[in-house]
């Protein structure tokens, strides 16, 4: 799981480094994924938050899980084409049957190589069993959160 430094890593979106840890996923957003104004569309960033969001997820389901809500959604800065985009992902509660994931979107932009936050989000996922019901996150998951 990653964990991002708080202190430094969610100061207003500014200029800076990349948080400490391993992203959940990166990518780099070619000319299709931009919107009528050249920079990348919101849909996409949304889109790839979510993908980011699902992977610590997907390492404690133990089976299927869906996304029931975005929270906080922020869009700081746009991104541009050609920008590399790593998306960072932190569970930050851990529920009966969700898991609360905060996501960070930061850019090195292609042109001058600065260090950007522009989005942030707090994504909600719902295990849910084979008829698409929520069912309990498994306990082993809970226990880990817990220290236990
Ligand atoms: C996910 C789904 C199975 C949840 O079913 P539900 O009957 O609405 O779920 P519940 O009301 O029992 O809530 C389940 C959990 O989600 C949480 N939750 C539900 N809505 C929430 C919201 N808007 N914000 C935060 N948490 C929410 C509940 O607090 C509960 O968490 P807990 O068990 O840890 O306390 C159902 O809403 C669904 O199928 N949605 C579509 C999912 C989907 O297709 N996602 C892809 C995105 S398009």
């Amino acid at each position: 799981m990653h964990t991002t430094d708080k202190k430094t890593a969610t100061k207003d979106p500014g200029l800076g480094q990349l948080p400490p840890g391993q992203p959940a996923l990166r990518s780099v957003p070619m000319p299709s994924d931009s919107n009528h104004n050249g920079d990348i569309f919101g849909g996409w960033v949304l889109a790839q938050m979510d993908i980011a969001g699902s992977v610590p997820v997907a390492e404690i389901a133990e089976g299927r899980f869906a996304t029931v809500a975005i929270d906080a959604m922020r869009f700081h800065m746009p991104i541009f084409i050609g920008d590399l985009v790593s998306l960072y992902a932190d569970i930050v509660r851990i529920g009966n049957t969700s898991v609360t994931v905060k996501v960070e979107t930061w850019v090195k932009r292609r042109a001058t190589r600065e260090v950007v936050k522009v989005t942030e989000g707090v994504f909600i996922y719902v295990t849910i069993n084979d008829d698409g019901k929520p069912r309990p996150v498994p306990r082993r998951a809970q226990s880990a959160e817990r220290g236990g």
